[in-house]
């Protein structure tokens, strides 16, 4: 260990004072996805770093947000935009150092907002020492053992060991090349090939990343957000598996991250929600309670229906679990109160909160794909040809009112960086700056995710948008976005901004994360109406004006002009 990585003497941690008391802090919170790569430069290379993000916490704790969860900045060779790692514990220099990290920690505990980092255990990169590792040892080595290397089929094992798809699309198995030049073994990879699947019914994988757990703890962090926490242990015997066809949001011929998000149980695939991954998180839980201050893990597990997404937030497994049923909901009333009831219903009989998340660096942002017209398959993306195009008017007005809704419900929400300006996703990137290894690997027939992964606007008239000093961007910032700038925003009334600072600020004033919903009667089905506490929430899907109960409004996603419009939202009291 270098020794700008030692830990600091006095490292602030989440039982400093700054904090609230540890209580199950986590059961409420508003936790603001950064994604480092795209939120703030300081080096002015075009990457955003963890000292550019220092510089603008004070935004955040503007915001009023409980917590940061910061997708991966480990040392990776940047294939999947850092869900490639090639060390654990320790910072790839595009974000900065360990010493960054610390500052960063520190000073987001002194503004009172607890860090998430992103654990990344079901595949490492290519490049990581354990996977070289297994390539040098050769077949039968304890080294190919850490991961899932199998002799292929066929008559000189020319063919994958089976016809498991990645969810970037193409084949999940990679055949290597001996020293000798031969052609030898396979190895599966769930996503890209430079991201190969470590076999964690190894015992050694298991100590390996309780290490990696203890490392960030003990860094101070306030827990994980848990990378494909529902893919980590595959059916024994690897069976052959064909998905259902494609349509809706199942994805035909691939392992998508999703199985379809449906109120009926579906068979899963032989590589997702395998009952044996339950067992690691409930060795990480005993591990992240030896703790002090409320260590938390959040799971990144696509399945359904929501009964089964329940299992990961066990009293004894994670705290969390992402609700992407919500996320993929429509803007309809009846869809969404069904969603609502579901998932209250499936977390408390477990006795964990539930979560609320819209957007995220793998979806296209909510500003678009609520007004999508056609069917868009998760992780597919829009670009400039896809079908359904979104009226971006149409889009941010449901995103307002779609935000409102979220997030005067009870339990914990999740917001990602830059829906707070009302970011669209980016349709228009040309071919050349996308990097998405979806977008490689099936030859541009889908876009992937880079249009939701454009660097923030800060300031509308600076280089870049104030992302940095020197106006060099990783991907290209729509000049659009120098109106959407958060600068240009700030305390000015209706934007979207200060709808999103409002919201939190009178969801806390009225503890709305702990309380709960009661539906209120007499509303059209496209009508979403409920009492939280002392707060009447009114979300109108429809097109058609309703009148508005007794009260004062606290909060409103549009103007309001006696009666609420439709595609928005309203609190009263
Ligand atoms: C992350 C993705 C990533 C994939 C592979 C996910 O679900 O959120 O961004 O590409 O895991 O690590």
């Amino acid at each position: 260990m270098s020794n700008e990585s030692a830990l600091p003497a006095a490292m602030p941690s989440a039982t400093d004072a700054a904090l609230a008391p540890g209580a199950e802090w986590w059961r409420t919170a508003v936790i603001y996805q950064i994604y480092p790569r795209s939120f703030a430069d300081a080096s002015g290379d075009g990457i955003g770093d963890l000292p550019g993000i220092t510089g603008r916490l004070d935004s955040l704790a503007a915001l009023g947000v409980d917590a940061i969860w910061l997708s991966p900045f480990y040392t990776s060779p940047q294939k999947d935009a850092g869900y490639d790692v090639a060390d654990y514990c320790d910072i790839d220099p595009l974000f900065g150092t360990l010493a960054d990290f610390n500052a960063m920690t520190a000073r987001a505990h002194e503004l009172g907002i607890r860090v998430i980092v992103d654990l990344v255990p079901n595949h490492s990169s290519d490049q990581h020492r354990w996977f070289q590792a297994a390539l040098a040892a050769g077949a039968g080595s304890v080294e190919r053992a850490r991961y899932i290397f199998r002799d292929g089929k066929g008559k000189n094992g020319e063919l994958p060991p089976n016809n498991w798809q990645s969810v970037f699309g193409g084949p999940a198995w990679t055949r290597v090349t001996g020293a000798d030049g031969q052609p030898e073994q396979w190895y599966l990879h769930l996503f890209d090939s430079s991201q190969p699947d470590l076999d964690w019914n190894n015992r050694w994988v298991r100590d390996q990343f309780l290490d990696v757990l203890r490392f960030w703890l003990d860094r101070g962090v306030d827990g994980f957000r848990v990378d494909v926490a529902h893919g980590m242990i595959k059916a024994d015997g690897l069976p052959d598996y064909t998905p259902p066809a494609e349509g809706g949001s199942m994805g035909g011929g691939t392992a998508t991250l999703e199985p379809g998000i449906s109120d009926e149980a579906t068979d899963d695939p032989p590589y997702w929600a395998q009952d044996g991954v339950h067992e690691i998180y409930r060795e990480w839980r005993i591990l992240l309670d030896s703790y002090p201050g409320g260590r938390i893990l959040a799971a990144e597990a696509w399945v359904d229906p929501l009964s089964k997404v329940a299992n990961w937030v066990r009293p004894d497994e994670m705290h969390q679990a992402f609700n992407f049923a919500y996320l993929e909901t429509p803007w309809a009333g009846k869809d969404l109160r069904a969603v609502i009831d579901d998932s209250i219903e499936a977390f408390s009989a477990v006795g964990a909160p539930s979560t609320w998340v819209l957007s995220n660096h793998d979806v296209v942002r909510h500003a678009s794909r609520l007004a999508l017209t056609a069917d868009n398959l998760q992780g597919h993306g829009i670009g400039p040809k896809t079908v359904g195009l979104p009226d971006q008017e149409v889009g941010l007005r449901r995103a307002r009112a779609a935000t409102a809704l979220m997030l005067s419900l009870p339990g914990s929400a999740y917001i990602y960086q830059g829906e707070e300006l009302g970011l669209p996703e980016a349709i228009d990137l040309p071919d050349s700056a996308r990097q998405d290894p979806t977008w490689f690997r099936t030859n541009g027939e889908r876009y992937g995710r880079d249009g939701c992964r454009v660097p923030l606007p800060w300031e509308a008239d600076a280089p870049a948008f104030g992302f940095n000093g020197t106006g060099a961007s990783w991907l290209p910032q729509p000049t659009g976005w120098s109106a959407l700038a958060r600068d240009k925003q700030l305390g000015v009334q209706g934007s979207t901004l200060e709808l999103y600072r409002r919201a939190l600020e009178l969801r806390r004033e009225h503890a709305l994360g702990s309380g709960d919903v009661t539906w209120l009667d007499g509303y059209p089905d496209d009508v979403v109406a409920f009492r939280n506490g002392s707060v009447t929430v009114i979300a109108n899907t429809g097109t058609k004006p309703i009148a508005l109960p007794a009260g004062d409004v606290v909060l409103s996603s549009a103007p309001i002009d006696g009666e609420l419009p439709g595609d928005a939202t309203v609190w009263l009291v």
